[in-house]
């Protein structure tokens, strides 16, 4: 017989619909594989209603109810706040996906905070609450012996964690760099053919992956949550955004981008972390890379990071032009491993 494994999704975006797809086309391999029967039976946005069924949300209704009308609900909304969903969703996983704040990572911690109190496991997309207070929410998840996933936080679904932890085993993380944030590498490409920085802005916002306020991009902000999630899972760290060494690109010239390609190089926003004087430490700043690098090659949404271990070196990983679906496995390969892992 299967067992019944509820899910809790507080936010139904972009991230959170890409992740239901995929569960309802997986629905039964799911089962064939963990040999549970996953349901959805709780589901929280902010402006677009909730809903709870103990028995199971019909995902295929929402999503498209969702297309159709901007809504969650028909008529059975829950109109419960956030917390009292988590409360009463009797959920085993809640699964974080609300919108980012990257100033302080909330309200996505006390969501966190709250599936926790409950006995439950947490996966989260939102990588506020990594950035912010992982070395907390870590304890209390190894205290109560539950899981907390959170591959999608960096990268998307490209394995970055998941790499360390499953495949490099033994090793210990010295240090990382990265190219993580597609904005201001947009950006700067859009400034070596040659257009000026607010047409590039333009069309990054049009293409969907810069925000209508770029600041938090261009001020490296954004690079600088991601630079801690990983200075804080990988070299066990305890920083916030505000412990990086933080410069963006918002200074950088069109002289600047041309003279470095004069000079084969490029100029990229660097994510580094390692150890300084037994430290953990965190950069983030526009560095010129040769042209001849993996680095330099880096183009648009594609991202990469460098992991340099004690036994294996350097090993790198590059994620190429990715689309909302990767962000929704990201997410889905999390509850596999969740699942996997409660055979254990
Ligand atoms: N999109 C990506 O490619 C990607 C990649 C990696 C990680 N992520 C992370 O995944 C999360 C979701 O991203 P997204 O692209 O799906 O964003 P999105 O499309 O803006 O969706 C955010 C969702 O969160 C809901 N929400 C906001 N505050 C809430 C609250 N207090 N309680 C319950 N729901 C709340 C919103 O509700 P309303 O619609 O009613 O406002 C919306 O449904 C973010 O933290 C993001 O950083 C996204």
């Amino acid at each position: 017989m299967d067992k019944r494994f509820n899910l809790c999704l507080i936010g139904f975006g972009n991230a959170s619909r890409a992740f239901c797809k995929i569960l309802l086309d997986h629905h039964e391999s799911v089962k064939k594989i963990t040999g549970h029967d996953v349901r959805v039976t709780a589901i929280a946005a902010r402006s677009k209603g909730s809903l709870i069924d103990k028995d199971g949300i019909n995902l295929e209704n929402v999503l498209s109810r969702i297309e159709k009308h901007q809504k969650i609900h028909e008529t059975e909304s829950t109109d419960l706040d956030t917390l009292s969903l988590i409360e009463q969703s009797g959920a085993d996983v809640m699964i974080e996906m609300s919108s980012l704040s990257i100033k302080d990572g909330q309200p996505a911690i006390s969501h966190i905070e709250k599936a926790f109190d409950l006995g439950m496991h947490v996966v989260t997309a939102n990588k506020g609450p990594i950035a912010w207070k992982y070395k907390a929410l870590k304890k209390i998840a190894d205290d109560k012996n539950l899981q907390f996933l959170y591959e999608t936080t960096v990268m998307d679904g490209t394995p970055v964690f998941n790499l360390v932890r499953f495949t490099l085993p033994g090793c210990r993380v010295k240090s990382f760099k990265g190219i993580l944030n597609s904005t201001t590498n947009f950006v700067i490409e859009e400034m070596e053919k040659g257009n000026d920085y607010e047409s590039a802005i333009k069309q990054a916002q049009l293409e969907g992956f810069a925000e209508a306020d770029p600041t938090l991009d261009i001020d490296g902000w954004d690079a600088a949550a991601k630079t801690t999630a990983l200075a804080n899972v990988l070299l066990g760290g305890d920083l916030t955004p505000l412990d990086i060494d933080r410069t963006g690109i918002g200074h950088i010239t069109a002289t600047d981008v041309n003279n470095a390609l004069k000079d084969n190089k490029k100029i990229k926003l660097i994510c580094e972390g390692g150890f300084k004087n037994g430290q953990v430490v965190g950069k983030v700043s526009p560095q010129l890379v040769e042209q001849s690098t993996l680095f330099a090659t880096i183009d648009a949404t594609s991202s990469l990071v460098s992991i340099t271990t004690d036994l294996m070196g350097e090993v790198i990983i590059i994620e190429k032009n990715p689309e909302i679906q990767q962000t929704g496995y990201g997410i889905y390969s999390d509850l596999l491993t969740l699942l996997n892992g409660l055979h254990n």
